[in-house]
């Protein structure tokens, strides 16, 4: 950073450096370097892959691991008739589509929207560059300064911030208990009088694995003039028939939900997308900032978005399917039987409770050293001192992986005193509140 002098030679510093010790203020800030600094030999933050493949292995710091830190959860990443199409669409557009989709959008755009639109069962589709965009463009296109949202508290961070700029732009904003419809009720009728209001939930909750009772809160949605609005980025593709995700199997239809979902996790190609009816496509074109002054997602991952769907209508997804399940249940058997704090295990989202943010630093590293890679989180993606170790499982994991991981959890176990069911239950309510969204919702942690 640098510094000027000026009159008497007293050093003052620069804006730039005035801005970073500021930055350097905020709590997140500090708490993120804090622990960079304290475990500066867990390396397993911000980390770099060298190399992929085959199947799950990567190579981190010259040492091959198996990755179970995929959302690629069918494993169709590494599947020929993926890339084959990817190719093919490089070939036929370009390395880009070099203008906002307010101008002009590819055929593939409007193919891929078609098919997603006919698999998901709902009249149209709108695809953004990722989820994250997609909630930042229609959370605030489809609210407006007479209208209301209602956050779940554990709401993923898009949503969160998708929310602020709707405050931002007159909509009131609260949030209710996790996954909890009488909570929603409340919070509802204390933010009339509204318009319309938006809940907005996920499908499946990232960091957990866990579904909410999307027919429960549907049912206080409808008498309370609420629509849902449901990021199923980890259910797409992966859940429920043919892969269309966690919506239609709980509701039934789509008649009061809007349903949010991803193109980069079990379809393996880039993007996000909303699914809605023909007219609010055309709303939320006019109304999405992201998708106005923004880039669109590059062509030749709209070609493979097809190949993708034909496989999910196949009889091939059941087989995939029937592989992940069967390697989720013997995880989740197996880790459950080391007495460990396991959630999930409906989905292909299986994490660990270790609490302390060191301990789960250091339970991080001790599985990457006996060659394999979950996530670490921590605070803000989980609440404070409620860090877990996150596995995600794909299809194209192999047993003696999954059997690898259960023995090293095993030893992790051993060496570190794991915190089980019963202690985890027992432990206090650690200082700062039980929500991240507790935190969102005091809009200082996370300036
Ligand atoms: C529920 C949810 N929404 C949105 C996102 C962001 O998705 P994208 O990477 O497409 O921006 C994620 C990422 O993991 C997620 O879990």
């Amino acid at each position: 950073m640098t510094s000027f002098s000026i009159g008497d030679d007293k050093a003052v510093l620069s804006p730039m450096h005035k801005l970073g010790d500021a930055l350097r203020q905020n709590t997140l800030v500090r708490i993120i370097e804090r622990f960079g600094e304290e475990h500066s030999d867990s390396h397993l933050k911000d980390l770099v892959i060298d190399e992929v493949g085959p199947g799950r292995e990567i190579v981190v710091l010259g040492r091959r691991v198996i990755n179970f830190g995929s959302d690629s959860f069918l494993g169709l990443d590494q599947d020929p008739r993926v890339q084959k199409a990817i190719r093919l669409g490089l070939r036929k557009w370009g390395s880009h589509n070099g203008a906002s989709r307010a101008f002009a959008s590819v055929r593939a755009n409007i193919d891929a929207e078609q098919r997603l639109a006919d698999w998901l069962g709902v009249e149209s589709t709108l695809i953004y560059p990722s989820v994250m965009l997609a909630n930042l463009g229609a959370i605030p296109g489809l609210t407006g300064r007479h209208d209301a949202i209602a956050l779940d508290e554990m709401a993923h961070s898009s949503m969160q911030e998708a929310a602020k700029i709707a405050r931002a732009n007159g909509t009131k904003v609260a949030a209710f208990a996790h996954s909890d419809p009488l909570s929603l009720e409340q919070t509802l009728a204390g933010l009339r009088p509204y318009r319309c209001a938006l809940v907005c939930i996920d499908g499946v909750y990232s960091m957990s694995g866990k579904i909410p009772p999307m027919r429960e809160l549907d049912a206080v949605a409808r008498t309370a003039d609420a629509v849902l609005y449901i990021d199923d980025a980890h259910g797409t593709g992966v859940l429920g028939e043919h892969g269309r995700g966690t919506v239609l199997e709980a509701l039934g239809s789509y008649q009061n939900a809007f349903v949010i979902g991803s193109l980069s996790k079990a379809f393996s190609c880039a993007g996000g997308f909303i699914g809605c009816s023909a007219s609010f496509q055309r709303l939320l074109k006019i109304r999405s900032s992201p998708y106005i002054f923004g880039g669109p997602v590059v062509p030749c991952y709209l070609e493979a978005i097809g190949t993708v769907i034909d496989i999910l209508r196949s009889s091939e997804y059941e087989s995939l399917r029937a592989r992940l399940d069967r390697s989720i249940g013997r995880l989740t058997h197996g880790l459950t039987a080391l007495g460990l704090e396991v959630m999930g295990g409906a989905t292909p989202i299986v994490s660990v409770k270790i609490g302390d943010e060191a301990d789960t630093l250091r339970a991080g590293k001790f599985l990457f050293d006996q060659g394999y890679y979950v996530q670490s989180v921590l605070f803000p993606a989980v609440p404070y001192h409620a860090g877990v170790l996150r596995v995600q499982c794909n299809a194209n994991h192999e047993d003696r992986s999954i059997d690898g991981l259960i023995n090293a959890f095993a030893s992790l176990t051993e060496s570190m005193g794991l915190p089980g069911r019963s202690q985890l239950a027992a432990a206090a309510e650690p200082p700062g509140g039980r929500g991240r969204a507790q935190n969102d919702g005091k809009n200082k942690d996370r300036t």
